[in-house]
């Protein structure tokens, strides 16, 4: 159960063209991956980084120390390292290089499963082993787009999602900005919020990764279509209100800029999730909901950040 730690590794400073030290030789054959110290305030931007430079995979353990890993393959230049220096506080720690036979076994090192709020068991896919009675499994293709449940912001999200239930308050119409995988409209699904309900992202990688987030979870959703997945905005004409509820785990800021569209969006009564919120930015957090006609109801921290269940006035 959980997330297994890194092996302990020396600390290497050196970028990884490094050509005359074996650890760092790279054939054509080889891929490689970097163990990086990424501060959470970070990582968004490094995640898009990396998307830029090519990486094929990466992710944050859940456990403590929590290391990031990214993964290239071998046939393309590995980034110049150097272009990290331009993202705050993220630093390179350890190069590997290793064989296209060792590529599924490291892909899948640091990855467990893991429950999540009180109804909820997180499994990757290769996982076999059935979830603990009384919980729903939810099946993720870790590496891939965001929304894994890996998480702490997409954990308090289903949590907040749960509550909800529990109060007889998770109804929809209800979408979900800035799906990523549409981890959490499938969790409203599997919750028994009667639809319709929707998932969008900008990023156009996730209109596969919401297609491959049904089809890994077929088992339990037994034939039902959870909720309509799209990549677009806000202002993308599938997007219609009123909603019962919003979901979005994105940045603050970015909540910020969309907060008085998602006013428009929500019905009097209605409720909004909102995370992608570190602890330290809670005041200011609930200071532009309020601005924008929520009333924040709730608030749920884990590690650095903070989920906050708000009401539409
Ligand atoms: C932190 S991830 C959350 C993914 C998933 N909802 C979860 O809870 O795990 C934030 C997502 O928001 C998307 N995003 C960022 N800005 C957006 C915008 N203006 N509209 C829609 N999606 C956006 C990103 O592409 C990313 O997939």
């Amino acid at each position: 159960m959980g997330r297994r730690q890194p092996e302990p590794k020396a600390y290497s400073p050196e970028p990884p063209d490094n050509l005359g030290d074996p650890r760092f030789h790279l054939s054509e054959a080889l891929h490689t991956r970097w163990r990086l110290s990424v501060p959470e305030a970070a990582e968004e931007a490094l995640c898009e980084w990396l998307d830029a430079q090519g990486a094929s995979a990466y992710y944050r353990e859940a456990d403590p120390p929590k290391a990031f890993w990214a993964y290239f393959p071998p046939e393309q230049a590995l980034p110049d390292a150097a272009g990290l220096a331009a993202i705050p506080g993220v630093t390179l720690e350890v190069t590997e290089t290793f064989a296209d036979e060792d590529w599924l076994a490291k892909s899948r090192e640091g990855f467990g499963s893991f429950p999540v709020g009180r109804g909820f068991w997180v499994k990757p896919l290769w996982e076999a082993e059935a979830a603990p009675e009384g919980r729903i499994p939810v099946v993720v293709n870790p590496g891939l787009a965001f929304g894994t449940g890996g998480h702490e912001t997409t954990r308090l999200c289903m949590t907040l999602l749960e509550e909800l239930k529990d109060a007889g308050r998770l109804r929809g119409p209800l979408l979900d900005i800035g799906a990523g995988t549409g981890i959490l409209a499938l969790t409203a699904h599997l919750l028994g919020c009667p639809g319709p309900i929707q998932a969008f992202d900008i990023d156009p990688d996730c209109g596969p990764a919401m297609e491959e987030l049904v089809e890994m979870n077929a088992g339990v959703l037994q034939g039902a279509q959870p909720f309509h997945g799209f990549v677009g905005t806000l202002e993308s004409p599938e997007v219609e209100g009123p909603y019962q509820g919003l979901l979005a785990n994105i940045l603050l800021i970015t909540i910020q800029e969309l907060l008085p569209r998602m006013a428009e969006l929500t019905a009097p009564g209605g409720f909004l999730v909102a995370s992608g919120i570190l602890a330290t930015q809670e005041d200011e957090a609930l200071i532009s909901l309020v601005g924008a006609g929520f009333k924040p109801e709730k608030v749920l921290h884990e590690g650095d950040w903070i989920a906050v269940l708000a009401v539409k006035a």
